[in-house]
């Protein structure tokens, strides 16, 4: 795997955007014109041949997930922009959009009409005070100035909840009801299902997918390519949080070590400490202090049994207990979980118990094969993927600590008397995050 010489070379990050006149002078609406010149079937095969793949968790090509949408013959087509950014450790989203509503906006409209979607939404918590003003208020300034392209486009301020991520959750907040995934995705099940049955896909993208579209449109998709690995093509929009100097956003060319950002970027462990561990998220198995030499890419993270997820990494010291941060994180899950799916709301309590056990002493052997059997069957017959993202973390966490959980089995309790909490990031000060208040601790 080649290592990008100069990781910060930059597509979507280019500092603040002050106002529409700063966004145009710098090349913004360039990506919508030349859309409007080639046409919907040639922008999908642009985005197909860039290689961009979706940057909300599962990495899905975007190009292909669009061509899907077009091959329907469905009469009416949406397009959801995926603003809630609800993961842990995560808060690249919001950074996108403080920084530059615009590119946003204008992604929205190229990805709108080239799908041929009759409307598009975007679904954004509703706590997300400033990013809510910012679009807003960018959004005027394009209508006004005739950049806003041909599809309306509304917000849609949804709950704090975990689910409202979830795009089948996201797609039941925007017709009114609480985020509780149902049954078939949204290219099958879309938005307002017509009086007869019949279905109207949607297509739902991230916040920093559609940043990189107007990008792509205007420069092409052999210059996209020219950015990150083969498999991962562009940059990404990469957090790092937790025991480290500096907690920081910053856009990284894929390919670049984890190493980098959590050494460089995040300026390495506190005095006196040691990191042992990195988590992309609370869904991703954790990739131990040797490995992060890993490539951030897909196909790099996956070849260490982990995934790239939303691009947050929650950094741990040597002094976190690892049955508190499998406690910790499993609880998260466990809160999460709608509860519709028995499996799911069953297995994350029980993985929650076990962990909980481990960490304050009077665990033994017998919790850990409790673990280990509800890994197989807490994904059984789920409707969503918070199930997977539960087993991918405790599995991971079983097999790279496996070790120190055995130690904990012993019966007494862990001598770390620290903290461990689960960083929902709401705002960056400076270099610390503010954490949303966590939930009583469960390890
Ligand atoms: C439990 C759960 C929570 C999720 N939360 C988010 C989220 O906050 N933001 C997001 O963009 N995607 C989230 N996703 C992924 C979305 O379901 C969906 O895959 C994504 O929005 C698709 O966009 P993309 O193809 O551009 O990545 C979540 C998935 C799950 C299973
Ligand atoms: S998998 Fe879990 S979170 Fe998803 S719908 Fe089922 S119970 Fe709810």
């Amino acid at each position: 795997m080649a290592i990008a010489a100069e990781p910060r070379r930059i597509l979507l990050a280019r500092g603040e955007v002050s106002d529409l006149d700063a966004y145009t002078a710098s090349g913004g609406g360039r990506g919508l014109a030349r859309a409007a010149e080639i046409g919907p079937q040639a922008v999908i095969a642009e985005v197909r041949a860039s290689g961009l793949r979706g940057r909300g968790g599962a990495g899905f090509p975007t190009g292909i997930k669009w061509a899907g949408a077009t091959a329907s013959d469905a009469s009416r087509r949406y397009l959801v922009c995926n603003a809630a950014e609800g993961e842990p450790g995560t808060y690249k989203d919001r950074w996108l959009i403080r920084n530059d509503p615009y590119q946003l906006l204008e992604g929205i409209a190229i990805a709108a009409s080239a799908i041929g979607a009759e409307r598009a939404f975007i679904g954004i918590k509703r706590s997300f005070r400033d990013e809510v003003i910012a679009l807003e208020r960018a959004a005027a300034e394009m209508a006004e100035a005739g950049l806003a392209g041909t599809v309306p486009v509304d917000l849609v301020e949804g709950p704090d909840d975990y689910l409202f991520g979830e795009e089948k959750g996201l797609l039941e907040v925007i017709e009114g009801r609480d985020p509780l995934p149902r049954l078939y995705p949204p290219y099958v099940q879309g938005l307002f299902e017509t009086p007869d049955g019949a279905q109207q896909p949607a297509v739902v993208n991230n916040v920093e997918t559609l940043s990189n579209i107007p990008h792509i449109i205007a420069n092409g998709a052999e210059w996209f390519r020219s950015h990150g690995t083969d498999k991962s093509p562009g940059t990404m929009v990469f957090t790092v949080c937790g025991d480290v100097a500096r907690e920081s956003v910053v856009e990284l060319e894929m390919g670049t070590p984890l190493s980098f950002l959590v050494h460089v970027t995040g300026g390495g462990p506190h005095p006196g400490r040691h990191i042992r561990m990195a988590l992309p998220g609370v869904s991703n198995a954790p990739v131990p202090a040797g490995r992060l030499e890993v490539p951030l890419s897909y196909e790099g993270l996956e070849a260490v049994g982990s995934g790239l997820g939303s691009g947050g990494f929650i950094v741990f010291d040597d002094s976190a207990c690892i049955a508190r941060i499998g406690a910790a994180f499993s609880a998260f899950l466990f809160r999460g979980s709608c509860g519709q799916c028995p499996p799911c709301k069953l297995g994350t309590e029980a993985l929650t118990v076990a962990f909980t056990r481990l960490a304050r002493g009077g665990g033994s052997a017998g919790d850990l094969e409790d673990a280990a059997a509800w890994l197989i069957r807490v994904t059984d017959a789920n409707r969503c993927g918070l199930g997977a993202g539960q087993r991918a973390f405790a599995e991971g966490l079983l097999r790279e600590f496996g070790e120190d959980l055995v130690a904990h089995a012993g019966g007494a309790p862990c001598s770390s008397t620290r903290r461990v909490v689960v960083p929902v990031l709401e705002r960056l000060e400076g270099d610390r995050f503010v954490y949303r208040e966590p939930d009583p601790e469960a390890g």
